[in-house]
């Protein structure tokens, strides 16, 4: 199936899903035999006006391990003609220019879509803005937890943390909402859950959750732990974060198969005391972002 753009979750049908996961199985095993140089003529542009580790690193590891170059820009805030007042349009109209495939973390929501508008190649949407999506991180998590399971149907997940605004949550339900029988809790203050427009998303899609505020009540009942981080200053009373932590005496409630996710970075959420849990799964989430993103770059580039 040919991909244009990444953009946002919704373009992912289950098939297309699927083969992504299939690739990305191929990929680690071309990881492991030191990589390709199938890709050698092709270059990759990241463009990051915001803060990352995982996203940018991993793209980059991904298109070298594919072996291909790679320019960028990981301070574009500071660094681009955008501080000498350039609109995005032009910014993208040029890098697509001098490169196959553009990677950009923007901090407008909605950054991603306008770029694809102009981009005379693939553009994929590292995360943008606020309130906005991160479909491969969303689908690094669907390959995490299939690598386990096997399946994502049936699955019963609890989100947790500051759901409003963020984006890895948001294109996580997106994406879930697709598959048989999902069962999602949203755990979080009032003030910081998930937003209506995935909630009546879900609503049409006949996709089955539950709003909730107590995290004790949700973590012995789901087969993933999804947590998110909640920013500071984004909370009025600071104590409330307390109720929001997942630490071992957690983790104890939880299923022996459960798994406890999270797409990094984290802050006082998740306690480094779950780290050595073999339900912890974060670092290896991480590391499949270089096999999904392989994936998805030769699924672009191809
Ligand atoms: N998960 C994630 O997007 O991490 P970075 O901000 O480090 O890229």
């Amino acid at each position: 199936m040919k991909l244009s753009h990444v953009i946002e979750s919704q373009q992912f049908t289950v098939p297309l899903i699927m083969e992504l996961c299939d690739r990305a199985k191929d990929m680690e095993r071309i990881v492991a035999r030191g990589g390709t140089l199938d890709y050698q003529n092709k270059i990759m542009a990241a463009l990051f006006y915001q803060p990352s580790n995982r996203t940018r690193l991993s793209f980059e590891s991904a298109m070298h391990r594919l072996g291909g170059r790679v320019v960028s820009t990981d301070q574009a805030n500071m660094f681009s003609s955008e501080v000498g007042g350039e609109r995005l349009e032009d910014t993208i109209r040029t890098i697509s220019e001098y490169a196959d495939v553009i990677v950009l973390r923007s901090s407008q929501k909605g950054g991603a879509a306008r770029a694809a508008e102009v981009s005379r190649i693939p553009v994929i949407n590292a995360g943008d803005g606020s309130g906005g999506q991160h479909p491969t991180q969303g689908l690094l998590d669907l390959y995490t937890i299939i690598r386990e399971r096997g399946t994502l149907d049936g699955l019963t997940i609890a989100m947790i943390g500051e759901l409003s605004e963020g984006r890895t949550a948001r294109s996580l339900a997106y994406l879930l909402s697709k598959f048989d029988r999902v069962k999602m809790y949203f755990v979080s203050p009032p003030e910081l859950q998930m937003k209506p427009d995935i909630l009546e998303y879900l609503d049409r899609k006949n996709v089955w959750y539950s709003v909730e505020s107590q995290l004790e009540d949700v973590v012995s009942k789901v087969d993933v732990v999804y947590l998110t981080q909640i920013r500071p200053g984004r909370l009025a009373g600071q104590e409330h974060l307390q109720n929001y932590v997942v630490d071992s005496s957690i983790v104890k409630n939880m299923r022996s198969d459960a798994m406890v996710l999270h797409p990094l970075p984290r802050t006082l959420e998740l306690d480094k005391t779950v780290d050595e849990d073999p339900r912890a799964f974060y670092f290896q989430q991480a590391r499949n972002g270089i096999f999904v993103r392989m994936a998805l770059l030769t699924m672009l580039l191809d």
